[in-house]
């Protein structure tokens, strides 16, 4: 397959201000959908849970060989990538985090350049990859704070359920805020919002929210002003399509493996196309 080349380095924060929003489950389908195009993806763990060890099998990581040794201050350049999927493809690579984070973050905030310790890493020592992914946890601060300075893009995976919704307008609230606290100059762009985990046949309340019928039409009884995607783009901020809910992606995640390895040709790894098309436009477009 014949790619375009890659004219811009893409930096990625997943992060949202709920857990289980499927950040890690996005982080790992965009790194191996955009991968498999033949693109260089770095996926860095910014979370001590080490869920990435479950998602692509791996075993956690030394304090050297995980994200803790890249924010040390002796670090010099030597990035300890391990590779994904290896035996699917040769273009994805991860940092992982993992428990050594949790002194990390004590360390960080003794460093005059605390929130940019990352950024300024990756500018010093920069990474031979056309998109790097930074998965965060749930807690936005520090760890979301400290990609977000490193960061060009912002996706926000957000489950459709009111508590979730209501921290939509919470989450764009902290991004705006820290965006100027920061100064970040160019400013990080929110690529989009995607609503993830969405179940419409079981699940009422994902209908109503999204404003769709069981089979994921429009539906006529409700006011599409009142619904999620429309409030959010009505802030100028992206929606993307929703990624279906899917007994496939627990079973794909516990065989380490992203859906389209573990279910080939299944509707569901599709869901990711819009997410990964923009990203790839974003990297081979002319700035
Ligand atoms: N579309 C989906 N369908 C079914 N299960 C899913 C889907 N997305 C994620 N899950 C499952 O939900 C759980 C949480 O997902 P994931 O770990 O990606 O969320 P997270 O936002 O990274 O969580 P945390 O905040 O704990 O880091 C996992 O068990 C994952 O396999
Ligand atoms: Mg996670």
């Amino acid at each position: 397959m014949k790619k375009k080349p890659c004219r811009n380095q893409i930096r990625l924060t997943i992060a949202s201000n709920a857990g289980g929003s499927g950040k890690t489950t996005m982080a790992t389908h965009l790194a191996y959908a955009v991968g498999a195009k033949g693109y260089k993806v770095t996926l860095i763990e910014l979370d001590q849970n080490g869920s990435l060890c479950i998602f692509a099998r791996l075993t956690p990581a030394s304090m050297e060989q995980s994200l803790a040794g890249v924010l040390k201050k002796t670090f010099k350049g030597d990035y300890p990538l391990v590779p994904l999927w290896s035996e699917y493809l040769d273009t994805v690579t991860a940092i992982q985090g993992g428990a050594f984070l949790e002194e990390s973050i004590g360390e960080i905030y003794n460093y005059n350049r605390r929130h940019y310790t990352l950024k300024d890493r990756l500018s010093d020592f920069p990474l031979n990859s056309d998109l790097i992914i930074f998965d965060t946890p749930a807690s936005l601060e520090p760890m979301g704070l400290i990609a977000l300075a490193a960061s060009t893009h912002v996706l926000v995976p957000i489950k459709p359920e009111y508590k979730d919704t209501g921290a939509f307008a919470g989450f764009l609230d902290w991004f705006y805020s820290k965006v100027d606290d920061l100064r970040l100059k160019p400013e990080p762009e929110i690529l989009g919002f995607v609503p993830t985990r969405v179940d419409l046949y079981d699940v009422g309340a994902h209908r109503d929210i999204l404003g769709l019928d069981k089979k994921g039409k429009q539906r006529t009884d409700i006011d599409p002003a009142k619904t999620l995607p429309f409030l959010i783009q009505q802030m100028g901020i992206q929606c993307f399509p929703y990624i279906r809910e899917s007994n496939y992606h627990i079973k794909a995640s516990g065989a380490g493996l992203p859906l389209h390895l573990y279910r080939p040709g299944y509707d569901a790894n599709e869901d990711f196309n819009p997410i990964v098309n923009r990203l790839i436009k974003l990297m081979t477009e002319e700035s």
